[in-house]
C-alpha cells in the first residue's frame, strides 16, 4: 500500500521519506513476452525452416495491411533496412545526404556505406526533428536525399520537409524506428516519404529482438532493396532483376524467422500497448507541464497528428528553477524516480566524423569538414536540459502520481536542494 507523500514534505535527499515507494519493475517491463510469443517461436522451431520461412512473408503482409503500403521487406535489423533504402535511392559516390545529429548512429552511418556524405542540419526545438529552414540552407548541387528521424516517437515537421525536398528534387527516407503507430496529418508515420524503415530491436515499440522493415509504395525502390540483400527472392520475379538470382547484389540482409514470429505477435498488440503508454505519459505530462516543465505533448498541427512514446523525454529549464539539472536529477533519484539523461551523444562531434575516418569508409575525397562547434542550436538543446523518464508501458496511475509528487516536492523546494560541490 502506497503512503501518500505531500509535496511539502522534506525532500528525500535531505532525509525525508521518498515520494515513490511503489514497485517499478512491472511498470517498466519491456518487451512484454508471453505465451503467444513462445507458441509462435516454437512453431517456427518445430517447422525446421529456420532461415527462409513463410512467416516472413506473413509479417510483411501484416506490415502492408497495417500501414496501407504496397511493399514491405523485412531485414535482419533496422540498420540494414536503412542501408538498403539508401542503396535503392541510387546515391553516387560523393552525393550528400542531409541528416540530424541528435539521433542513434544508424540514422546516419549507412550513408557512408553507400559512398555518401552526411551533412548534418539543425533540429527544431518543438518536435526535435530536422529544422526545414536549416535543411534548405544546407542544400548544395551534390545533395540527393534527406533522412528524417521521428525522434522518440515525435513526428517531424513533414509537410515543410517534404516541401523542401520537392522543390529541390530530393529523395526522403523516414527513419521510423522510434515511431511505430504514430500519425502525421491523419496518415501513419512511415507512409509520408519515398520510403521508411522501422527498427524492431528489443527496446522498440514493436520489438522482435532484432529486425527491421523497409516499406515503400515505389515498385522500383522495393525491387532494388530485394536485389541488394534478398537474392533468394529474385527467382520469383518476372522482371529483368531475375537474372541476378545467383548472386543478388552481394549482401544477405534477411530477418530470422524466429524474430519474425515475435514481431508478428507484437504487431497484433501494438495499438493497445501504445494507447496505454500514451495515456500514462499524458497523465503525468499534464501534471509536469503544470509545474513548468516541457514534456513534448503531441503537436496539434497538422490535424490528425499523434505522437507515440518510444522514450519519454522532458525539458527542464535550470534558469527558471534556479536548480542545476544534475542536482535535480540526484534529488529525484533520492525520491525513487528512475530519471536520467538522454543517451544520444551528438553524431557530428564523434571521432568517426571529426577525425576523418568517415571519408575512408565512404571512399570519397573529404568535401566537408565536421566541426564539433557546428549546430549550435542542436548542441544547446541537447546540453543538460533534457531528462529521460521511464516510458511506463505498464504503470498504474498511482505510480505516475507518485512521480508527479516527487517532481513537485523537489521543484517547490528547489532552494533547499543541495548543490553538488557545496
Ligand atoms: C533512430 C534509430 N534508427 C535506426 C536504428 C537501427 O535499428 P537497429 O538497431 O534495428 O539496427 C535505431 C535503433 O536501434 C534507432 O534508434
Amino acid at each position: 500500500m502506497a503512503t501518500a507523500t505531500s509535496s511539502r514534505e522534506r525532500p528525500a535527499i535531505l532525509g525525508g521519506t521518498p515520494a515513490i515507494d511503489l514497485d517499478q519493475r512491472d511498470a517498466k517491463q519491456w518487451p512484454v513476452i508471453g505465451a503467444e510469443e513462445e507458441r509462435a517461436v516454437l512453431e517456427v522451431l518445430r517447422s525446421g525452416e529456420l532461415s527462409v520461412n513463410e512467416n516472413v512473408a506473413a509479417l510483411e503482409a501484416d506490415y502492408r495491411r497495417w500501414l496501407g503500403v504496397r511493399h514491405a521487406v523485412a531485414h535482419c535489423n533496422g540498420t540494414a533496412g536503412i542501408l538498403a533504402a539508401l542503396h535503392a535511392f541510387g546515391l553516387e559516390p560523393g552525393d550528400e545526404v542531409i541528416v540530424p545529429s541528435a539521433t542513434y548512429w544508424a540514422t546516419v552511418t549507412p550513408v557512408l556505406h553507400v559512398g555518401g556524405v552526411p551533412v548534418f542540419a539543425e533540429i527544431e526545438p518543438q518536435c526535435l526533428g530536422l529544422d526545414p529552414a536549416d535543411v534548405e540552407a544546407r542544400i548544395t548541387e551534390r545533395t540527393k536525399a534527406i533522412v528524417v528521424v521521428h525522434l522518440f516517437g515525435m513526428p517531424s515537421k513533414m509537410d515543410e520537409l517534404l516541401d523542401v525536398a520537392r522543390r529541390h528534387d530530393l529523395r526522403v527516407l523516414e527513419d521510423a524506428s522510434h515511431a511505430h503507430g504514430a500519425r502525421y496529418g491523419g496518415r501513419p508515420i512511415g507512409t509520408l516519404a519515398d520510403a521508411a524503415v522501422f527498427s524492431m530491436q528489443t527496446n522498440k515499440l514493436l520489438p522482435a529482438g532484432e529486425g527491421g522493415v523497409f516499406v515503400t509504395d515505389d515498385d522500383e525502390l522495393a525491387e532494388k532493396v530485394v536485389r541488394l540483400g534478398h537474392y533468394e527472392r529474385l527467382l520469383h520475379l518476372e522482371s529483368p532483376n531475375r537474372r541476378f538470382a545467383a548472386t543478388g547484389f552481394g549482401l544477405k540482409l534477411r530477418i530470422s524467422p524466429l524474430n519474425a514470429a515475435v514481431a508478428r505477435t507484437q504487431l497484433a498488440h501494438l495499438d493497445h500497448r501504445n494507447a496505454r503508454r500514451n495515456e500514462n505519459i499524458i497523465h503525468l505530462s499534464e501534471k509536469l507541464e503544470a509545474l513548468g516543465l516541457q514534456t513534448f505533448l503531441a503537436p496539434k498541427e497538422p490535424p490528425g497528428t499523434q505522437r507515440v512514446y518510444f522514450e519519454y523525454l522532458i525539458r527542464y529549464d535550470e534558469q527558471r528553477f534556479g536548480l542545476p539539472a544534475d542536482d535535480l536529477v540526484r534529488a529525484l533519484q533520492a525520491e525513487g524516480a528512475l530519471v536520467g539523461r538522454p543517451r544520444y551523444p551528438l553524431l557530428h562531434q564523434q571521432p568517426l566524423f571529426t577525425e576523418g575516418h568517415w571519408a575512408r569508409i565512404a571512399r570519397v575525397q573529404p568535401t566537408v569538414q565536421y566541426d564539433p562547434r557546428d549546430l549550435p542550436r542542436t548542441t544547446a538543446g541537447n546540453n543538460g536540459s533534457l531528462l529521460k523518464l521511464p516510458s511506463f508501458p505498464q504503470a498504474e496511475r498511482a505510480l505516475l502520481d507518485q512521480y508527479a509528487t516527487a517532481f513537485e516536492k523537489v521543484l517547490t523546494q528547489a532552494e533547499a536542494i543541495p548543490r553538488a560541490g557545496s
